[in-house]
């Protein structure tokens, strides 16, 4: 049997985020240049997400790009983006043939105006596609959202449009960028590191880590099955005792 045929389609996660991480060390071990790695990393994400829009999940969120990493060498950064130009435009053809709609979260006001361009474009062209929801996290970070959520929030309050006592979980969650995506249930990150890197902090509350020792490059279809697997396997109790939940 089958990894996919081990998986039970009831119990499959509705929403599975990845902190794809890696693609640097992978290069290196093959004597490469960082960005050979990043390149690599391109057959990893459409592999995931044509195995996630196959089994029918319904949002699968990349983190692609964080806010700290315009911290990192300008060649690398650059490099980085013109791959994010050409990968969203090759790309495109994929996420129709697969019913996939594209969407982006992260302060992206603040990437390069072709990168913009390339993803507004395919955001319109695949916005009427009903299977999968891709979203990229780019020049994102969890504090940065938090942030902008805190200052409407401010902002509604000081105009009367909202109560202080009104505030709650479901008013911050809509002030979220993902407002209106389920948190997910399923947070995997690869390449043995074990943290969360300013990624989605509040909705990631009651999520399932799970970590590999995989490098970004090489993970494929197999190690998302895998790590579904792993995480049907698991007890979700939300504070409740395991009596509770098996009753
Ligand atoms: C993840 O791989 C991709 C991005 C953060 C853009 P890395 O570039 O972080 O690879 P490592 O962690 O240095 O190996
Ligand atoms: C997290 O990876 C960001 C992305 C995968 C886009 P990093 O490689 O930047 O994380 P740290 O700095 O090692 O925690
Ligand atoms: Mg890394």
């Amino acid at each position: 049997m089958s990894l996919k045929d081990e998986l039970k389609q009831d119990r499959l996660p509705s929403h599975v985020a990845i902190i794809m991480d890696g693609n640097g060390r992978w290069a290196k071990k093959r004597g490469n240049s960082r960005m050979f790695g990043h390149k690599h990393g391109v057959t990893a994400v459409r592999e995931v997400t044509e195995s996630a829009a196959e089994l029918g999940i319904n949002f699968l969120t990349l983190y692609a790009f964080s806010t700290e990493n315009w911290s990192r060498p300008k060649t690398e950064v650059d490099a980085l983006m013109s791959l994010l130009v050409s990968t969203i435009s090759s790309e495109t053809s994929t996420l129709m043939k697969n019913n996939v709609k594209l969407n982006a979260i992260g302060c992206t006001e603040s990437l390069p105006s072709s990168v913009q361009a390339k993803l507004d474009t395919c955001i319109q062209k695949t916005s009427a596609n009903t299977g999968l929801t891709l979203t990229l996290a780019l020049s994102y970070s969890s504090r940065w959202e938090i942030i902008e959520a805190v200052k409407q929030i401010a902002a509604d309050v000081k105009d009367n449009q909202l109560n202080i006592d009104d505030i709650s979980a479901d008013v911050i969650s809509n002030r979220m960028a993902t407002s209106g995506i389920p948190d997910p249930e399923l947070m995997i990150r690869t390449s043995g590191e074990h943290r969360i890197s300013n990624f989605l902090l509040w909705q990631l509350a009651y999520s399932e880590l799970y970590f590999c020792d995989i490098l970004w490059p090489d993970f494929r279809r197999d190690d998302f099955y895998r790590a579904l697997l792993d995480f049907q396997g698991r007890e979700r109790r939300f504070g409740k005792t395991g009596d509770q939940i098996k009753k």
